[in-house]
Order: C-alpha cells, then sequence, then structure tokens
C-alpha cells in the first residue's frame, strides 16, 4: 500500500488588490494535482519557476490547506484530521528547506534545534533529549562537538545537515525536501545529497523531492511528477521520461533551452519566449 495518497488537491491563493485598489486574479497555483508514492520511494517534482512545487509540498504536510482533493497518509484522511490527530501526523511528516540559514532560529543552539521537537511532541526528559540530540548529529556527520554551536557559526553545508538531523528527530516516514541543495556551495552538495540517500535507504524513508535541478533527480528519484502552471503535465519512472518524455514541456524542460511558458487553462500561451520567466510575470501573462 502507498505511504501517500494524494488526489485532485487545487489550491488558489486569495486574490490581493492593486494599486487601484482593484482585485486582482490569481491563477490556481495548484490545479488537480494527484500521486501516489510508497514507503521508501523517492518522487521528484520538477517543473520551472512557479509551477507550483512548493505549494504542493506544503499541502501534502498540511501547512497550507488545499481548497479541494483528498490526501491520504498510512491510510489516515489527512485533510479532515483534527488537531489531536493532525498533531500526531505532524511527527511523521517532516519538512527540509531549501534555506536552512532562514529555517534554523538563529537564537538556538545546535543542541537545542535537534532536540526541540522532543520537547513538543515527548515527555522525554532533558537527559534522553540530550541524548538524542548528540545520536542525531553524529548520524548527519556533524559531531557532537558542534552541539553548543550557534546557526552563525556553522557553514551552510553544516547548518543543512543540522535541519536534517532535526527534521529525523521523531523517526518520520515522510520528508519533504524542497529544493535541500540548491543554496548550498557545489562543493558540498554531493556529500549532502549522499547523505540524504545514506538516511533515506537505513530509515526506509519515503521522499517529497522538490528541485529544478533536472541531473540531481536523476540520481536520487525513482518516479518522477512533472508540473507546469500548477498542473501535472506527465509522471512515471524518472529513467523512462528523462529517456523518452511524452509532453513537450518535458522534452523542453530536459533540454537545457530556457523554457517557454505553457498554456494556461484558456489555450493562451503564457510569456511564451521569455527565458525563465518570474512566477510575477507570469501571473500577469495569465490574466
Ligand atoms: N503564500 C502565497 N501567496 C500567494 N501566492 C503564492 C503563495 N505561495 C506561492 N504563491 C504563488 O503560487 C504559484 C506557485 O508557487 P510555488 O512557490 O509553489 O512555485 P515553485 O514551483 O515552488 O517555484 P520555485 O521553483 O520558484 O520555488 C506562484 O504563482 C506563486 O507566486
Ligand atoms: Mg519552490
Amino acid at each position: 500500500m502507498s505511504l501517500l495518497e494524494v488526489s485532485g488537491v487545487s489550491k488558489t491563493f486569495k486574490a490581493g488588490r492593486d494599486l487601484l485598489g482593484r482585485r486582482t486574479r490569481r491563477p490556481p497555483a495548484v490545479q488537480d494535482v494527484g500521486f501516489t508514492l510508497a514507503k521508501g520511494e523517492c518522487l521528484a517534482v520538477v517543473g520551472e519557476s512557479g509551477a507550483g512545487k512548493s505549494t504542493l509540498g506544503r499541502i501534502v504536510l498540511r501547512l497550507i490547506d488545499p481548497d479541494g482533493g483528498r490526501i491520504t497518509f498510512d491510510g489516515v484522511d489527512v485533510l479532515a484530521a483534527r488537531p489531536r490527530e493532525m498533531r500526531r501526523l505532524r511527527r511523521r511528516m517532516q519538512m527540509i528547506f531549501q534555506d536552512p540559514y532562514s529555517s534554523l532560529d538563529p537564537r538556538m543552539s545546535v543542541a537545542e534545534a535537534v532536540a526541540e521537537p522532543l520537547l513538543v511532541h515527548t515527555d522525554l526528559d532533558r537527559a534522553a533529549r540530550a541524548r538524542r540530540g548528540a545520536e542525531l548529529l553524529d548520524r548527519v556527520g556533524i559531531g557532537r562537538r558542534y552541539l553548543g554551536r550557534y546557526p552563525a557559526e556553522l557553514s551552510g553545508g553544516q547548518l543543512q545537515r543540522v535541519a536534517i538531523a532535526r527534521a529525523l528527530t521523531l523517526n518520520p516516514s515522510l520528508i519533504v525536501c524542497d529544493e535541500p541543495v540548491a543554496a548550498l556551495d557545489v562543493s558540498v552538495r554531493a556529500q549532502v545529497l549522499n547523505l540524504l540517500r545514506d538516511l533515506q535507504e537505513e530509515l526506509g524513508l519515503s521522499y517529497l523531492f522538490v528541485s529544478h535541478d533536472l541531473a540531481l533527480v536523476e540520481v536520487v528519484a525513482d518516479r518522477v511528477l512533472v508540473m507546469a502552471a500548477g498542473r501535472v503535465v506527465e509522471q512515471g519512472d524518472v529513467r523512462q521520461i528523462f529517456r523518452s518524455p511524452a509532453h513537450e514541456y518535458t522534452q523542453r524542460l530536459l533540454s537545457a533551452i530556457p523554457v517557454p511558458m505553457p498554456r494556461d487553462s484558456t489555450g493562451r500561451r503564457m510569456a511564451e519566449g521569455r527565458p525563465e520567466p518570474s512566477a510575477r510575470s507570469r501571473e500577469e501573462a495569465a490574466q
């Protein structure tokens, strides 16, 4: 059975107002997305900037409530979960963000950051929390001598390892990794990536792995979901899709050519020909 089943999930962010106070319309950030993720599997979510990848990741963890759809995690209906049940689910679903500088609290020592989830979710005493923290830091290759350090004293790669340790604290089954190495120095990317892969295998973790780096996706992912303008354009086995992409958008993603926007829901080309349009320009183009 799948660990995670997502179907028909959509999200349109609330309209803003322009300078004249008129309501602005936003296109859906995520539209009718569905996929499954098995235990121990890594599903990559790819697509250009603004495609809805991060929004989808956040919806899965219910950090954002979707407008509709269904999410089942280990047989539990996530969107119907009450606060108490949601707390239990949260222990088992974690997230690693792109930028470890902003995902860690600068006032918390490494030891505190790693052990905090235990404080919130368990009744382990101080000594037991400290033991677990030290164990985790060893596991992510930082070493317990860093326990008393603060984020400002660590490199980007070390910080991301701390963020990974923190995500592991409560023994999750699923980790949403949102561009987990994109902000890191090229020289440490492979190390952090290898760590993630080792942990996945050792702990039987499932990853929803958001990335726009397709070379990396080919290495880490079992399956891939290709998103454009909030929708799934294709999904399947990573090698198969990379070998013979069925969709023109995927073909373009795979070639290094700047990707023109796909058609929007009315069939209009969105910002065609502009290299890597920003999410904002795409929104404007869609109006
Ligand atoms: N909190 C928010 N409020 C309003 N609009 C949002 C919000 N978060 C995302 N969006 C919009 O939703 C769309 C999808 O954004 P999202 O961040 O999911 O894209 P992404 O695929 O992760 O892009 P990137 O590769 O740049 O991280 C974009 O048009 C974005 O502007
Ligand atoms: Mg994103």
